[in-house]
């Protein structure tokens, strides 16, 4: 049986890589695309899902969410991701129109209408899921599990502390980590970990599809504004971090990755920590386990399935609607 899931996004250049990723794994019964304001506008954001959405040939309602984090100003992230989202790289114009209902409304309807409890995949801000939670709470219930992008345990790629995901709704990732919904956190502990290297991006680029040519642009783009972090990782400046695709892999291959449970909360109010999460690995704090974080990927079986994706999706561009 296929998993049911939702994938929550903000379009966004990895977040494109991981949708991609999520068409072309049938394990994945995709029930519906909601956009978060995160790395570009709401407005754009949702633009982008739907252009990608449509060059890729899926047939999946796409709602858009909520134009502004819960209790702040939006912050975007032009200069990672361009002034589009995604970077220079022009899709064509979507051939379907956004939904008619609200991310909020329908993440309610079809998480509360599926038989089985669905998995939801948040690779941007928790916006949508957060006041999810606060306007129906029951659906807490129907959901598996969060398969979570965002975060870090060591170090955060927005301030000293906070990674962008989290450090944009601290608010509505609080409500979420609070929630009792089961959480997987792909932070960047272990997304720093999921890069695509110099040569990797040798071998995306000789596969010479027009696809593969797009996606090369869009990562070399992105790599532009890669910045030294607490990781002191070789080839920071060349490597391309595949932070979205985490959280969709996790789904469906588990065991490439190794993580721990832990006590996970989030800082709110810090002066320099705000959007931090702290992951209780001392178990210092008198509170239950909440997050399972993951810290470990196996690199090249992880590259390699990405690099599959990529020669399968080709197959979707080609007219095959995914079997839906
Ligand atoms: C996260 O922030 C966004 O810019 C990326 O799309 C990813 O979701 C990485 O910190
Ligand atoms: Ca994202």
């Amino acid at each position: 049986m296929r998993i049911p899931v939702i994938i929550d996004c903000d379009p966004g250049i990895d977040d494109v890589m991981a949708l991609l990723f999520a068409f072309v794994r049938t394990e994945l019964d995709i029930l519906l695309i909601t956009t978060e304001a995160g790395n570009q506008t709401q407005a754009k954001t949702t633009y982008n899902a739907r252009s990608f959405l449509s060059y890729m040939n899926q047939e999946i309602e796409v709602a858009r969410g909520l134009e502004q984090p819960l209790f702040q100003e939006l912050e975007v992230a032009e200069d990672v991701h361009g002034e589009s989202g995604l970077g220079d790289v022009i899709f064509p114009e979507p051939d379907f129109e956004e939904s008619s209902r609200s991310a909020i409304q329908a993440l309610y309807e079809r998480i509360t209408k599926s038989p089985e409890p669905v998995v939801l995949i948040a690779t941007g801000p928790l916006t949508n899921i957060g006041a999810l939670f606060l306007a129906h709470p029951e659906v807490k219930a129907k959901i598996r599990y969060i398969s979570f992008m965002g975060g870090a345990a060591v170090g955060g790629n927005m301030t000293p502390t906070a990674e962008f995901n989290v450090y944009v709704d601290p608010h509505a990732a609080d409500i979420v980590f609070r929630s009792g919904v089961p959480i997987v956190m792909s932070g960047l502990d272990v997304t720093h970990k999921a890069f695509l290297d110099e040569s990797d991006l040798k071998e995306i680029e000789e596969i010479g599809t027009e696809l593969s040519d797009r996606l090369v642009e869009l990562m070399k783009f992105y790599r532009r504004a890669a910045k030294q972090t607490a990781f002191h990782e070789e080839g920071f400046a060349t490597n391309i971090r595949l932070h979205d695709l985490c959280a969709v892999a996790y789904v469906v291959e588990p065991n490439l990755f190794q993580g721990d449970d832990c006590y996970v909360a989030i800082e709110t109010e810090g002066k320099l920590t705000k959007g931090t999460t702290v992951v209780d690995y001392t178990q210092s704090l008198p509170y239950p386990k909440n997050v399972h974080v993951l810290h470990t990927v196996k690199r090249k079986e992880f590259v390699d399935r990405f690099i599959e994706a990529i020669q399968k999706a080709e197959q979707l561009i080609k007219g095959g609607k995914r079997d839906v």
